[in-house]
């Protein structure tokens, strides 16, 4: 049975932990869904997968030809698309128009976006209203990095306040679940313990409902991590001695 937004706010009822991952494609989300992923975010992190430097190139028309290949791999989990960046930030219809187009073209189910300022709460609050189940992102939000760069969010006391009012005005104006990047994890929990929905951290400490990484960062095949990524393979080791394998049985003239 499919994973729904309704589903996730009652498992932080019961204590249950959700468990997120980044998915690009098919072949990984199909991976990711049969192991037993609770919730599957094509972010846009896909534009470092893509080769970007950040996420800030990446357009509504790339993450939604590679949400639907997601999309077709998955049965279980919870599909969500990032919104990326200046395609829901100019005005509420554009950010209706995107979000529409990312649920009728890719059959995920909910949208994340960015911010908890009150432009961006009012345009939440109008998606929530027309039906799209939307998914928070505030602490660090990576789409702002030429102000904020990479760094830790929540430093100071003013800071902190202000972190812990969007994710309110968020929760209030209907946001199903709460991504916290890269805060100080006292404060991301007192966040979860204020909060009705569910937050999901990243770089937030262990006490978020749910917890999500970029995939391609526990594998180990990011050519950068971030600080708080966890590498729980190294692919790129595993996929360069295959490769190496391969090439030494054709040019030994072992290949058969
Ligand atoms: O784009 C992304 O991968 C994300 C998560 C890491 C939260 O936004
Ligand atoms: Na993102």
């Amino acid at each position: 049975m499919a994973i729904t937004t309704q589903q996730l706010i009652q498992w932080k009822q019961q204590g249950k932990p959700i468990v997120a991952l980044t998915g690009w494609d098919y072949a990984i989300a199909q991976l990711l869904d049969t192991a037993g992923v609770d919730l599957i975010l094509v972010g846009d992190s896909l534009a470092v997968v893509l080769g970007y430097e950040t996420t800030l190139p990446i357009t509504l028309d790339e993450m939604v030809h590679h949400a639907k290949a997601v999309r077709r791999g998955v049965s279980r989990a919870l599909v969500v698309v990032d919104l990326p960046f200046l395609s829901y930030q100019e005005s509420i219809s554009q950010a209706m128009h995107s979000a529409g187009r990312i649920l009728k073209e890719t059959g995920a189910q909910a949208v994340k976006l960015e911010g908890g300022y009150p432009a961006m709460i009012e345009t939440v609050s109008r998606l929530v209203q027309a039906g799209i189940p939307v998914m928070g992102h505030v602490g660090l939000t990576p789409q702002s990095i030429h102000q904020l760069g990479l760094r830790q969010q929540g430093k100071t006391q003013v800071d902190q306040q202000r972190i812990l009012n969007e994710a309110i005005a968020l929760e209030q104006a209907g946001v199903f679940s709460l991504v916290l990047e890269h805060i100080p994890a006292n404060l991301a929990s007192e966040i979860t313990h204020k909060l009705r929905i569910p937050t999901i951290g990243i770089g937030a400490g262990s006490e978020c409902d749910g917890q999500v990484l970029v995939t391609s960062d526990i594998l180990g095949l990011s050519e950068k991590q971030p600080p708080f990524a966890k590498v729980y393979t190294n692919l790129r080791e595993q996929i360069t001695k295959a490769v190496q394998s391969y090439s030494l049985d054709v040019r030994e003239g072992k290949f058969l």
